[in-house]
């Protein structure tokens, strides 16, 4: 199969481990983070402007999931965060500055969107976004996304985004990357079934890791059928300001589709 998608990638499926072998793994991971730390990378850039941390003090309160909402584990629901009912809900992880997050939510106001970024220039971007046009069915948190991720129910999810995340290049920072065994197995728990995980790089050796790590999880399945399906974006897709400046530096982008399988 993995020939036939164009690349080497694997595509085994042994991993077969028990429901307690995946809770082991999850504990040992937030225990063994190193230095206690579960979240890596920049939090600040440049200094914000004025106008910047005027929207910041002004929107982040109204927009950000409350504290409280995130302190029991498996519990979260999108009825716990959005007055209305909407008919799906998503979930982007590290989103950047946002306008992936904000076209979808203005693009889709029967959706609910969750969003995850902890770089504070990011999220003032979103958020001067959001100043601009308001978007009632978007909730967010400036802090490490698996703090959402563990805090939500079984099977909440219809999908969840990672475009390009970090890809932590030396092979002692692999730990760091954000899909590794344990937090796919937060995602499969969260995703309804049938929920997609859809992952972008641009970076080749880890588009292979997060194909290797997702083909590996016996709760996922790739979509991809043909090379041209990972390497073309999908109907309807939205490039985001780090996709258009890859290619100008005739980077390769891989969208890697993935599903949940039926229990
Ligand atoms: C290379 S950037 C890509 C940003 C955006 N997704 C895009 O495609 O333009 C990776 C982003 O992931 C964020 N990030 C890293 N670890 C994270 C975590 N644990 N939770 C949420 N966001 C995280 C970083 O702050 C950074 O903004």
């Amino acid at each position: 199969m993995a020939a036939s998608l164009g690349k080497s990638w694997i595509s085994s499926r042994t991993c077969k481990r028990s429901l307690a072998k995946q809770d082991q793994n999850e504990t040992e991971m937030q225990g063994s983070a190193p230095h206690g730390r579960s979240l890596f990378g920049r939090r600040v850039g440049r200094p914000l402007s004025a106008q910047k941390k005027e929207i910041m003090d002004r929107l982040l309160p109204a927009y950000t999931i409350p504290a409280d909402k995130l302190e029991h584990p498996a519990a979260l629901t999108p009825e716990k965060l959005f007055t209305k009912k909407y008919a799906s809900c998503w979930f982007e992880i590290g989103f950047g500055y946002g306008e992936h997050l904000a076209a979808l939510a203005r693009k889709n106001p029967d959706t609910a969107y969750i969003g995850a970024e902890p770089f504070l220039n990011g999220m003032a971007a979103f958020l001067s976004e959001m100043d601009e046009s308001p978007a009632g069915n978007v909730r967010i948190l400036m802090d490490d996304a698996m703090k959402i991720a563990r805090a939500l129910a079984d099977e909440t999810l219809d999908g969840i985004y990672i475009l390009n995340p970090d890809p932590w290049h030396k092979t002692r920072h692999h730990k760091r990357r954000i899909v590794n065994e344990a937090n796919l197995d937060v995602f499969c728990r969260i995703l309804k079934p049938g929920g997609e995980l859809i992952m972008t790089s641009d970076v080749e050796a880890m588009a292979e890791w997060m194909v290797t790590q997702a083909t590996n999880h016996p709760g996922f399945e790739w979509t991809a059928k043909t090379a041209q399906d990972w390497q073309q974006p999908p109907a309807g897709w939205f490039t985001t300001r780090y996709e258009v400046k890859g290619a100008k530096n005739a980077k390769k982008m891989s969208y890697l589709l993935f599903r949940k399988r039926p229990a």
